[in-house]
């Protein structure tokens, strides 16, 4: 295969302040951390498919940008991978513009944290719906995992 797959990675509220936000819940590591350990595992997702993974890592506090990013995404990206962080449990536009795109780009929803063993209002996800899977609890590291499955479902 030598084919191109271009996932979007998107980051919702707050998680520009990970490495000093309550790191016993979300882990030491900041954002660029997980960037770069993303680009580390896209580079060894490469050479083991033989597809090129381009990664497109974003973060924003605004709901509308990320439903903007999102709803623009078909034709351009193969899947999204997303910690829609606070969103999660409150938006219903992010979960709409996920369902909006599902057909054509898969999206994996990851939290750094195991919301279900945490407040009860962190329980309920709207957006996971729109997913085809969801990975929680492993802190920065579900984004590589998260990264893994979306390469083995677009890949198989
Ligand atoms: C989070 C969990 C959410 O409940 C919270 O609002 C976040 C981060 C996580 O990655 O564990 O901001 O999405």
């Amino acid at each position: 295969m030598s084919s191109e797959l271009k996932i979007l990675v998107l980051n919702g509220p707050n998680l520009n302040l990970l490495g000093t936000r309550e790191p016993d819940i979300y882990g030491k590591e900041t954002l660029p951390d997980i960037q770069q350990a993303m680009e580390q595992c896209a580079a060894a997702l490469s050479s083991q498919t033989g597809a090129t993974i381009a990664l497109d890592f974003r973060h924003s506090n605004a709901e509308s940008e990320l439903i903007t990013w999102i709803g623009a995404t078909r034709g351009t990206f193969d899947g999204i991978i997303i910690n829609p962080a606070a969103l999660t449990h409150t938006s219903l536009g992010v979960a709409d513009a996920l369902k909006a795109v599902a057909d054509k780009v898969p999206a994996i929803e990851v939290h750094l944290s195991n919301t279900h063993a945490r407040e009860e209002i962190r329980h309920k996800s709207l957006t996971a719906s729109a997913c085809v899977g969801q990975i929680m609890g492993f802190q920065g590291f579900g984004y590589e995992l998260a990264l893994q499955a979306l390469v083995r479902r677009l890949t198989a």
